[in-house]
């Protein structure tokens, strides 16, 4: 996807790329400095049509990213449930899910701001030709099992709103893709431990249904992924001065149906890597330990290869030796 193909789709025109960059800037500032002033671009028709642009190519990759991390099995399931779009804004992740085919459930969009689901329809009859389901709240009666998603929303409403649209809606399977920010990870806590009381599987990232560790310590548990650029939102990025190629997100998918053994050991944490060796933080069954991978029993692909992983991913280890600090190991398996 590329901006050139969105701007005809959007319901304010820019007269110039400055007059978008400007507009992106300041949605950016109310996203990051003024977050008590973060409802304000939601009846903007200027702040929501830059939103799109500047947010939609980036989600696309993100979801396909985010859903390397899954389970092959658990996504070929989800295509076949109706996907709801909970706090859809104009839709990205409801574009983003499209994108990747094969699709056999409906679309729903909830969103509670007129300007954005106004957005969210020209949109999507922009580029598909199926029925979109639209509305401020939930209110349908479907069959088919249903695919919950979160993006980017739940930190907007709170947790006590995302618990309680999970009730009402009562989805099979639940994906969130919030910020990966310090903020956001308590109330992705207790959104966790409401899911787990209700009988949801946690799929990622945790290893276990247990409790969290990093609950006790003063920091919080992300994710990093890498996303390529439209050239385009590329270039614009470097100018609003975002990093939009590495982007931190807190990743979390439950189940009530789909079972599978999850990955016992989750990198938490990269840390500077050494000239000798890696050093990472990883969450492994109830607690968290450090890891050492020493570069001199790595060939150099390998070496390069661990350079590049993030937090994030599963993996798979040999325990080498048991060091005071830390354990030293040897990677098996990493995805
Ligand atoms: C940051 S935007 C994310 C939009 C889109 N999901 C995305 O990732 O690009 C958050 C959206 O959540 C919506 N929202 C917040 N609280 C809501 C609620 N209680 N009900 C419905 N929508 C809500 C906001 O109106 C806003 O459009």
């Amino acid at each position: 996807m590329k901006l050139s193909l969105i701007l005809p789709h959007l319901i304010y025109k820019f007269k110039s790329e400055a007059d978008l960059l400007k507009a992106i800037e300041e949605i950016s500032l109310k996203f990051t400095k003024e977050r008590d002033k973060i409802g304000d671009y939601l009846k903007d028709p200027r702040l929501v049509a830059a939103y799109t642009a500047f947010y939609l190519l980036t989600n696309i990759p993100k979801l396909e990213e985010v859903l390397k991390w899954m389970p092959l099995e658990w996504t070929s399931l989800l295509k076949e449930c109706d996907f709801i779009d909970l706090g859809a804004g104009p839709g990205t992740f409801s574009l983003a899910w499209k994108n990747l085919g094969e699709i056999r459930g409906d679309f729903y969009q909830i969103e509670q701001s007129a300007t954005m689901r106004e957005q969210g329809l020209m949109l999507w009859k922009g580029f598909h030709q199926e029925k979109l389901f639209q509305s401020a709240k939930w209110d349908w009666k479907n069959e088919r099992p249903k695919f919950l998603l979160f993006g980017h929303s739940a930190n907007e409403m709170g947790n006590d709103q995302a618990i309680q649209y999970i009730e009402k809606i009562n989805p099979e399977h639940v994906l969130f893709i919030e910020p990966g920010t310090k903020e956001f990870f308590p109330q992705m806590l207790k959104i966790r431990d409401h899911l787990l009381n209700r009988q949801y599987a946690v799929l990622y990232p945790c290893p276990h249904g247990g409790n969290c560790p990093m609950h006790q310590k003063d920091d919080w548990c992300h994710q990093f992924i890498q996303v390529e650029q439209d050239a385009e939102i590329e270039r614009i990025s470097q100018m609003a001065r975002k990093d939009r190629k590495l982007l931190p997100l807190t990743v979390h998918a439950y189940s009530r149906t789909f079972k599978t053994t999850n990955p016992s050991e989750r990198l938490v944490r990269v840390f500077p890597e050494t000239k000798f060796s890696f050093e990472w933080e990883i969450c492994h069954q109830n607690q968290l330990e450090r890891y050492q991978i020493m570069k001199r029993d790595l060939s150099k692909s390998e070496v390069k290869e661990l350079g590049s992983v993030l937090a994030g991913a599963s993996l798979e280890s040999e325990l080498l030796k048991e060091l005071d600090q830390y354990k030293r190991v040897k990677i098996i398996k990493i995805k």
